[in-house]
């Protein structure tokens, strides 16, 4: 009898998942964005979050769960329900990155499942206009020139723009003094204060500063020019050659959520991609789309373990501390 009650309970239980996967999604979702509002990841995925609620016909809202270079907002969304209703915004820092950094109680291949890859950024060395320098030689002579460590900003251990500056460092043999902040976006209003003395940031968030003439812009980490901001020089033109840095976004959930959960999210995401005034929004920011044979949920999960196996020697030859 015993085991007739359990065998009932457990139908009941795989039907309720069931019944609930079908009718996903039945209330608003969250997505999860580890830096603060105002920044490029956020910036990024509230474009995104405006166009795939109508896809998903349910409101998508970002919830902003800061610190520790993006490590405690992905760890929230680990430990979350696995239905689908919260969703972990990552990218190279928060997913590959801080997996080499910290003990962060969580294995961020085994214990999230791929959703969708989203938009990368070319990143761009950008510093307070007080730095008398209009050329990237002449700014790392300046870097180079200062009596002690010039200060760059950082969204934290382990985010894109520490990793972008432990890279600066090695290829332009400088030392850099970093000062976290809880994403660049807060970052940024100390570099156009001349608080700090540089930030190796996305380009989406510097783009707009520039252009204001608020601070200035030395080159992109790529191999070619932005197209929206097409006065700007590679680091190849520039006189840094080979230091290449783009750094990409995805999507994530807890694991064990339903496959038909995960596929209905990433088409989602990927209608969002598709959409032309998404794209304009995006590319205007300086935003590179996603080669379209990796917009599988599959397809970012190998490159996620991809980039775990290039970049972890680096980041641990580093030797960060972190508390
Ligand atoms: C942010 O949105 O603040 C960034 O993604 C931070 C970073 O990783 O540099």
């Amino acid at each position: 009898m015993r085991r007739l009650i359990g065998a009932v309970l457990i139908a009941l239980a795989v039907f309720l998942v069931r019944a609930e996967a079908e009718n996903y999604p039945s209330r608003p979702i969250t997505v999860i964005v580890p830096f603060a509002a105002g920044g490029p990841s956020d910036a990024m995925m509230r474009i995104l979050a405006e166009h795939m609620k109508q896809t998903l016909g349910q409101a998508v809202l970002v919830e902003n769960v800061t610190g520790a270079g993006g490590s405690i907002g992905v760890g929230r969304a680990v430990r979350s329900k696995p239905d689908g209703y919260t969703v972990s915004f990552g990218h190279l820092g928060t997913h590959v990155a801080n997996g080499a950094i910290y003990k962060l109680g969580y294995d961020l291949v085994t214990d999230l499942e791929p959703v969708a890859l989203l938009p990368s950024n070319p990143m761009i060395i950008v510093s307070k206009k007080a730095v008398p320098a209009t050329s990237l030689k002449e700014f790392l002579a300046w870097l180079k020139a200062q009596p002690s460590p010039p200060t760059a900003g950082t969204a934290g251990a382990g985010s894109g723009s520490h990793i972008a500056g432990l890279y600066f460092e090695n290829v332009a043999g400088i030392k850099l003094q970093y000062v976290p902040y809880r994403g660049t976006g807060p970052a940024m209003n100390d570099l156009v204060a001349g608080q700090i003395d540089l930030i190796v940031d996305q380009t989406s968030n510097s783009i707009g500063q520039v252009r204001a003439g608020n601070i200035r812009a030395y080159a992109i980490t790529d191999s070619k020019r932005v197209e929206s901001a097409s006065d700007i020089p590679t680091v190849d033109e520039a006189g840094l050659p080979g230091f290449h840095m783009t750094l990409w976004s995805g999507l994530w959930v807890p694991k064990d959520t339903p496959k038909d959960v995960v596929a209905k999210l990433n088409a989602a995401a990927v209608d969002a991609l598709n959409d032309p005034a998404v794209r304009k929004q995006l590319e205007n920011l300086g935003l590179q789309m996603p080669p379209k044979d990796k917009l599988t949920p599959e397809a970012l999960g190998a490159w996620q373990k991809a980039e775990i196996a290039k970049w972890w020697p680096m980041i641990k030859a580093a030797n960060v501390k972190v508390d």
